[in-house]
């Protein structure tokens, strides 16, 4: 039975829902960062499509070099090793495409209006349901790479420090009732997998782009894009083929297209 208890992850359970084999699901209790397990494995010769999951990480790692403390059993810390035949340049992409399936893969067992703040957050009424940090780990050599894609989900956390209140949230705090883990894991990958595939057709988010942008918490709002030469505002309108955020700046209303890499969004009317 699947169940939204606060113990380990059930992992017969789990398996048993990806018995076609197309994944592998590897479990540790506590590890030091589910993606920095994946990066050993991938040097171990781990498969494509490895899923790695803790219910404890004692060094989770965040984006732009800060730490992630994922609430033990109630939370998910999990990592996605793809070995892709793609180029640097679509390691924003596959961020895109964790976001979107994370995204549609939570809204209907979850009946929640939960949406996509790009490049690598998915939100509930303007807070932070989960975050994915997207990494690319190559062999010794050069010769082999590989994209590991962590994501770290709020699924039945009761509460949070007072500092975080107002910017997190979980499954539990928006509906009032706790979620199987184990079924919010099954509905993400299978959205993966789904939208893996059109992605791989096409090598960009052409095929993904109509439903990327349906779920954009920014579109059409108000946004401050700060980079590091300085911040600047303007109008989210979408996403473009190659994952850009494209904005129309409010000081010479061209539209840009903005590189998900080292930059922040905000909304002007809170971080959504
Ligand atoms: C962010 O929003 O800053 C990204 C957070 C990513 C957290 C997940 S939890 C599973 C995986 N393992 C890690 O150490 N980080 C990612």
């Amino acid at each position: 039975m699947i169940c939204g208890g606060t113990g380990s992850l059930q992992m017969e359970e789990l398996r048993s829902l990806f018995a076609d084999g197309v994944v592998t699901l590897e479990y540790q209790e506590t590890v030091d960062s589910t993606n920095e397990w994946a990066k050993r494995a991938f040097r171990t010769g781990a498969r494509d499509a490895s899923v790695f999951l803790a219910d404890h990480q004692s060094a989770g790692k965040g984006r732009l070099g800060r730490s992630w403390t994922s609430p033990e059993y109630t939370s998910i810390s999990m990592s996605l090793l793809l070995r892709p035949q793609v180029s640097l340049e679509c390691l924003p992409m596959l961020t895109l495409v964790m976001g979107l399936s994370a995204a549609e893969g939570m809204r209907e067992p979850a009946g929640l209006d939960i949406r996509i703040k790009w490049p690598n957050d998915v939100i509930c009424r303007g807070r932070k349901l989960c975050g994915i940090l997207t990494e690319f780990v190559s062999s010794p050599d050069g010769q082999e790479q590989a994209v590991v894609i962590g994501i770290g989900i709020n699924v039945n956390v009761p509460s949070f420090p007072e500092e975080l209140s107002d910017k997190a949230t979980s499954l539990l705090l928006e509906t009032g009732r706790p979620f199987s883990r184990e079924e919010i894991i099954r509905h993400i990958l299978w959205a993966f997998q789904r939208n893996y595939l059109i992605f791989r057709q096409t090598g960009d988010m052409s095929g993904l782009i109509g439903r990327y942008s349906a779920l954009l918490s920014s579109k059409e709002k108000e946004v401050r894009i700060m980079e590091a030469s300085g911040a600047w505002e303007g109008v989210a309108l979408g996403v473009d083929n190659g994952g850009r955020l494209l904005v129309r700046r409010r000081d010479t209303g061209k539209v840009e297209a903005v590189f998900a890499g080292e930059v922040s969004v905000r909304g002007l009317l809170g971080y959504a």
